[in-house]
């Protein structure tokens, strides 16, 4: 394996404008899948004309959006901006939806600053024509916390619906057999136990999502340099339950490209966004790399590693800024 990390990209200004020239992306680019399936856009999702672009017509049965959110910049003021701006994307959502269909938003909550956003986020959606479904969250491996308080490691996902789409409920079964019999209820007049009564061995994920695996460097579907990257399993169950084959997924937020490597996986078409061409870039060779060799990510090597390796000026800024060298484990 190819030992090459990249450090974060999004906060390292001078590392983005020296991978730009590696970017067949920039501000208003839309990639258009050569087999007519995917479609990926250098756009800001807020904007309603970027958009219609991106859809030219056509709807989507589900949105999986993982907007940017910072805790540290969560004055009341910026708040407020997230909110206006959020409502400008979940409108634009609601309009690239069909009539009946599903919207998924990961979110985060400041424990330590009144759970913001999300409580403004819930606020400002009942005014957005969706109606809520479930608060999902999933259990992340790695937390955050101090000896003071209950260590964070949560993530929160919120299930909203346009109108009455399927919810196809095989896709909510774990891998986690069923272990403890003994859950009575009366069917019928008799007596029957939990074991009897259920469609599957398997546990039900429910709205506590336990049995997915934070994304790290040990396994194959990570991809350096994205500070946000989903797991593909989350991601599948999303689209696996809300959606059916050759279906339409819109995520506007594409970063490691996780909705789209999981649509092209389970045969749907994604029409994704990001703001910044480099992201566009990653999602794109994330797909490429996929088609190609079947990988969902570069496990602890890098989606640019051949052109740094080749590019002086990048192989020295990786080494003096970050210590990092290419080398084989
Ligand atoms: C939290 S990450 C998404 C992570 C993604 N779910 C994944 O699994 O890789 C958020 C992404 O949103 C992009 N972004 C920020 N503002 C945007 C905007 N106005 N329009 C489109 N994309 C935006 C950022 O560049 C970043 O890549």
């Amino acid at each position: 394996m190819l030992n090459f990390p990249l450090p974060r990209i999004d906060t390292d200004k001078k590392l983005q404008k020296l991978l730009l020239p590696y970017c067949r992306f920039k501000i208003g680019d839309i990639w258009i899948d050569p087999i007519g399936k995917h479609k990926i856009a250098c756009i800001d999702s807020s904007d309603l004309k970027s958009i219609s672009q991106l859809m030219d017509g056509k709807k989507a049965a589900l949105a999986v959006h993982d907007p940017p959110y910072n805790f540290v910049a969560f004055e009341e003021r910026e708040t407020q901006k997230f909110i206006l701006w959020s409502q400008r994307w979940i409108e634009n959502s609601y309009r690239s939806l069909k009539e009946n269909s599903s919207l998924y938003v990961w979110l985060g909550a400041d424990q330590k600053n009144n759970f913001k956003p999300l409580a403004e986020f819930f606020l400002m959606m009942q005014q957005s024509g969706f109606a809520s479904r479930s608060l999902i969250t999933m259990r992340n491996q790695r937390g955050y916390g101090t000896q003071k308080n209950w260590m964070a490691i949560r993530q929160e996902l919120l299930y909203y619906v346009k109108g009455k789409p399927n919810f196809n409920i095989e896709a909510e079964y774990t891998e986690i057999p069923k272990v403890l019999r003994g859950y009575y209820k009366i069917v019928g007049g008799i007596s029957t136990d939990n074991f009897e009564r259920s469609k599957s061995k398997n546990i039900r994920a429910g709205n506590v999502w336990i049995d997915v695996q934070q994304v790290f460097y040990r396994l194959q579907e990570n991809v350096n340099g994205c500070y946000a990257q989903k797991p593909l399993k989350a991601m599948e169950r999303i689209i696996n339950a809300s959606s059916k084959k050759n279906e339409i997924v819109i995520d506007f937020f594409s970063h490691s490209g996780t909705s789209l490597i999981a649509s092209e996986i389970l045969a749907r078409r994604c029409f994704t966004s990001d703001i910044d061409p480099v992201f566009c870039e990653i999602s794109l060779r994330r797909l490429e790399n996929y088609r190609l060799n079947k990988k969902t990510g570069w496990q602890n090597s890098n989606p640019f590693a051949e052109e740094i390796a080749a590019d002086k000026k990048l192989k020295n800024y990786l080494k003096e800024k970050y210590d990092i060298k290419p080398k084989l484990d």
